[in-house]
């Protein structure tokens, strides 16, 4: 029995959230298993393109994209959503909003140390934002509030995409999201 689930990945810019959400996506689709990744990419270019990073712009983000998540979850896709999503407040709708519909809910932070994310810096946003180019980035001049109770916290660091990907693969089937026989011949 498959059930359907909404995957959260919140953490800070450069975290891994999309490798790590884009390497879930492929592993339950290889399983026959539908799975859509939504992230800043495909929803700011175009949904939420009419959106900043204030802090109201950032919750009225999380508030569509949740709302669109729910969709995708209640429609039989297991929806991996990667956002920054720096506040609580707007991490407790997103999880609000999908248990109003029934639909599982795990919030997944994706601890990767600032200094981590800064020196990877592959965007190079953070230079910009040290160099007081980009006003409220998240970890510089904004804050980003860790999740209190994620379902699961990923310690990225000493990972691999693969290996991070695991830790998620095998909450799904703890919560028997996913049977565990498909991970039995996985290769992550
Ligand atoms: S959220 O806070 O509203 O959840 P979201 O995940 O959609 O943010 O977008 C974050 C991405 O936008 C970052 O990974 C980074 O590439 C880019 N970005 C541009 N400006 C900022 C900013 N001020 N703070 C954080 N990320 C920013």
């Amino acid at each position: 029995m498959i059930f359907i689930a909404q995957v959260w990945l919140t953490g800070l810019s450069g975290a891994g959230k999309t490798s790590i959400a884009f390497e879930l996506e492929a592993f339950l689709v290889s399983k026959g298993i539908p799975a859509y990744g939504l992230d800043g990419d495909n929803i700011r270019t175009g949904l939420n393109k009419n959106l900043g990073f204030t802090q109201v712009d950032r919750e009225e983000n999380i508030r569509r994209v949740a709302e669109v998540a729910k969709l995708f979850a209640d429609s039989g896709v297991v929806s991996i959503c990667s956002f920054v999503s720096p506040f609580g407040e707007d991490r407790d709708l997103a999880r609000k909003i999908h248990k109003d519909a029934d639909l599982k809910f795990f919030e997944i932070f994706i601890d990767t140390p600032l200094n981590v994310c800064e020196s990877r810096d592959v965007k190079g946003l953070y230079k910009k934002a040290r160099e007081g180019a980009i006003q409220g980035f998240t970890g510089v001049t904004q804050a980003y509030e860790k999740p209190e109770k994620p379902d699961l916290i990923v310690h990225t660091e000493d990972l691999s995409v693969k290996e991070s990907t695991n830790k998620l693969i095998e909450l799904l089937i703890s919560e028997n999201i996913i049977p565990k026989y498909i991970k039995d011949d996985a290769d992550v």
